[in-house]
C-alpha cells in the first residue's frame, strides 16, 4: 500500500457536514481519523447519518461543508483517484435479478474496463472467497438473502480496493449468515490488508468485528474508541432496575456510593455501572428499601455497546 500520501490514515474528515434541506442536517461536523488496515464501525440507529457519511466518503454525494480524504485524496477535488481505490456495497442492493451471480460480477468488472482474463481470475477468486462457486451460474433471483449479501460483498471487491465501505452488511440476515459475513470481512482485513468501514445498527456486530467504533446519533459522533475501551468505562457490570415510587432521592443516594461508576436513565430503567454486580446487588436493594422506592425488576449483566449508546444519548439502541 502506498503510504506516502496519507501517513497510515485511510480515512480522514474534518468538520464534515451534509445538510439535505433547512430541516435535515444529516451529518453534523464529523471528524474522523481512521488508520489503515482496521475495521471501523460507524454504529447508530436509523436516521443517524451513517449512509450519508458513507455516500460522501465514496464520492456519491457532495458534502455541504468540511472536508474528507480517502487514502490522502480529497473526495471532491480528487474524486476519480478516490473511486479507483475504493469499493462500496450498499444496504439497498442493486443486484440485477435476471443475471447470474457470475454475470453480475463480470458486468461490474467491465464497467471498470477490466480485461477478460483479469476479470475471470478475479471472479473465480471472489466466488471462492464468499463461497458462491456452486451457485455462480444461477440467476440472482433464486438466491437467499444471505447469498445476495455475499455476492454484493464480492462485487464490492471486484476492483481490488484498498478501502471497502460496507453499509449495513448484515441487516436482515439470520445469525449463521451474519457470522459468515463477519468471517469474510475479517479475512479481507487480515489476509488482504484492506481498511474496512462498515455501518451498523447492531451493537453485537460492532462489538465483535470492529477494531474501532464511532457511535453516531443525529449526525454527530458522540463517542469513539475500541469496543473494549468504550465498554470498560461503563464499569464491570450493569445493574438494571425498574421500579416505582420516589426514584429521585434513590438515584441521588446511589450516585453517592463510591463503587458506582455510571448511572443512566432510559425508558424507565435505571442503569447502574458497578465494579461487581453480584457483590453490590444487595447494597443497592437495601438502599431502595430504606428509601420510598420499590424495585419491581432487577438484573445484572455485563455492559454492552448498547449501554454505551444509552449513556451518551439517553436512549436505547434497539437491535431491530
Ligand atoms: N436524499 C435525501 N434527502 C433528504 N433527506 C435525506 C436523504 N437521505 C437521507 N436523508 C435524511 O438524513 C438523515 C440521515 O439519513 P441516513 O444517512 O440515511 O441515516 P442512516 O443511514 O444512519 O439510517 C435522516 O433524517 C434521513 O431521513
Ligand atoms: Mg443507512
Amino acid at each position: 500500500m502506498d503510504e506516502r500520501h496519507h501517513n497510515g490514515i485511510a480515512i480522514e474528515t474534518k468538520g464534515l457536514v451534509k445538510q439535505y434541506s433547512e430541516e435535515v442536517l444529516a451529518v453534523d461536523r464529523v471528524d474522523l481519523s481512521i488508520p489503515s488496515n482496521i475495521i471501523y464501525a460507524l454504529m447508530g440507529p436509523n436516521g443517524a447519518g451513517k449512509t450519508t457519511t458513507v455516500s460522501m466518503l465514496t464520492t456519491l454525494i457532495e458534502p455541504t461543508n468540511g472536508s474528507a480524504k480517502v487514502l490522502g485524496f480529497d473526495v471532491m477535488r480528487q474524486a476519480g483517484e478516490v473511486r479507483r481505490r475504493i469499493g462500496v456495497t450498499f444496504q439497498e442492493m442493486v443486484l440485477e435479478a435476471d443475471l447470474t451471480g457470475r454475470q453480475v460480477l463480470d458486468y461490474h468488472g467491465r464497467l471498470y474496463h477490466q480485461r477478460v482474463k483479469q476479470r475471470q481470475d478475479r471472479i473465480d477468486e471472489l466466488l471462492t472467497l464468499v463461497e458462491l462457486q456452486e451457485a455462480a451460474n444461477r440467476r440472482v433471483h433464486t438466491y437467499s438473502g444471505g447469498m445476495k449479501r455475499r455476492l454484493e460483498l464480492a462485487r464490492g471487491m471486484m476492483t481490488n480496493p484498498e478501502v471497502l465501505f460496507l453499509d449495513e452488511p448484515t441487516t436482515g440476515l439470520d445469525h449463521q449468515n451474519r457470522a459468515n459475513i463477519w468471517d469474510y470481512i475479517r479475512n479481507l482485513k487480515e489476509k488482504r490488508g484492506l481498511t474496512l468501514m462498515l455501518t451498523t445498527h447492531y451493537m453485537d456486530e460492532a462489538e465483535t468485528l470492529a477494531d474501532q467504533v464511532g457511535i453516531i446519533d443525529h449526525g454527530r459522533i458522540v463517542v469513539e474508541g475500541t469496543p473494549r475501551e468504550l465498554i470498560d468505562q461503563m464499569g464491570a457490570d450493569t445493574i438494571s432496575i425498574l421500579g416505582q415510587g420516589d426514584s429521585s432521592s434513590f438515584i441521588k443516594e446511589v450516585e453517592a456510593l463510591t463503587f458506582v461508576q455510571t448511572l443512566t436513565m432510559a425508558d424507565g430503567f435505571i442503569q447502574i455501572g458497578v465494579d461487581s454486580g453480584n457483590r453490590r446487588l444487595v447494597e443497592i436493594v437495601s438502599l431502595a428499601n430504606r428509601s420510598s422506592f420499590t424495585i419491581e425488576d432487577i438484573s445484572v449483566a455485563k455492559p454492552s455497546l448498547g449501554d454505551v449508546f444509552l449513556k451518551y444519548t439517553g436512549r436505547q439502541l434497539r437491535d431491530t
